[in-house]
């Protein structure tokens, strides 16, 4: 098939143009004009800034992509600027998608995958919920409800490109591995390393992580698979932060993480790590497992996490 992956620079997006051309697909990487020496290996390269609506649709039209994918995120940008990587990537969600989803269209694309998070649900009921459950978007933190809202919009643009273009919403959870966050040279690996993220008592948020190499799987199968909807893509082993922080922090080789009050929490972490610590709900993959006919291929962040 010819893809189109939009964000082929990404920590996700960059892999996921090898795996799709390992598969057979023949694939355009889509990248900005400044970033194209950072261009994966592809059948061809197009340039187009997502919130260029003009250059997307041309750029994209030139691909003439049976399916689109969207792995864009300004979060690269967390460490030097926490808030205009938030305020960009809302940016990316809901105008860049709706761009996004315009080029698609207008390019004869029948369907369209995108990458949101696993992590916007509200923390209600079970202790991890599938996809049914409400998204966060009242939350207390005036920023992630923002982040929360733009998810929402991402996902009702991409399930709503009309009856010709078919949507996928790939929810992936807490990403590990090279390039991310939770990598050694990342910004949580970091944290933890220096001794900076302690462990809010009781330690009773649940996390389900991913391995990128897994995120960009779950997206091939999505690429070739006729499944519409939402579907969290997560591995087999939501656990609570008592128990991955501490070994995390020993897979780094880090101190072990001191307890903090809960009550301290979000004045020490930030609204969001407390949230995560101590009431994030996990997210169950049992939908992209039936549908999707995808498992990831590390069922278990105790075997990798804090490894990279
Ligand atoms: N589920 C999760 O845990 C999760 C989800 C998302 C991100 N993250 C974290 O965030 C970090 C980044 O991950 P990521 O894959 O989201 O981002 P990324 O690796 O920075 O990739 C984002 C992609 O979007 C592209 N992009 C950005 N702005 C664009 C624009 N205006 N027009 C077109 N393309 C644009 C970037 O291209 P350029 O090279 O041109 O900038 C890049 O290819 C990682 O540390 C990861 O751990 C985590």
């Amino acid at each position: 098939m010819r893809v189109l992956v939009a964000g082929a620079t990404g920590v996700v997006g960059h892999p996921l143009v090898g795996a799709l051309r390992a598969r057979g697909h023949q694939v355009s990487a889509l990248v900005r004009e400044e970033s194209r020496a950072g261009a994966p290996e592809a059948d061809a390269v197009v340039a187009a800034d997502a919130l260029d609506r003009q250059a997307l649709l041309s750029a994209v039209s030139a691909a003439r992509p049976e399916v689109v994918v969207h792995q864009m995120s300004a979060l690269r940008l967390l460490r030097d600027d926490p808030a205009g990587a938030f305020a960009l990537t809302a940016r990316l969600r809901t105008e860049g998608t709706a761009n996004l989803v315009a080029a698609a269209r207008a390019a004869g694309a029948r369907r369209l995958v995108a990458q949101s998070i696993a992590f916007a649900a509200a923390p209600a009921g079970d202790p991890v919920l599938d996809e049914e459950a409400p998204l966060y978007v009242d939350a207390p933190d005036p920023g992630w409800a923002a982040t929360v809202r733009a998810v929402a919009e991402l996902e009702r643009l991409v399930l709503g490109g009309g009856p010709d273009l078919a949507g996928a919403v790939l929810r992936y959870g807490t990403l590990y591995g090279a390039g991310t966050a939770y990598a050694r040279d990342g910004g949580t690996g970091q944290r933890v390393l220096a001794g900076k993220l302690p462990l809010p008592e009781g330690g009773s948020g649940i996390m389900s992580f991913l391995h990128v190499e897994d995120a960009a799987g779950a997206a091939v199968a999505a690429v070739e698979s006729d499944a519409t909807g939402v579907f969290h893509v997560t591995d087999d082993d939501p656990a609570p932060a008592a128990q991955w922080l501490p070994l995390y922090a020993r897979a780094l080789g880090g101190p072990p993480p001191r307890t903090v009050p809960a009550a301290m929490a979000p004045r020490l972490l930030g609204w969001f790590m407390a949230h995560q610590l101590t009431a994030a709900r996990g997210a169950a993959n049992d939908r992209a497992r039936a549908a999707l006919g995808w498992k990831p291929l590390r069922p278990s962040w105790r075997d990798g996490l804090g490894g990279e």
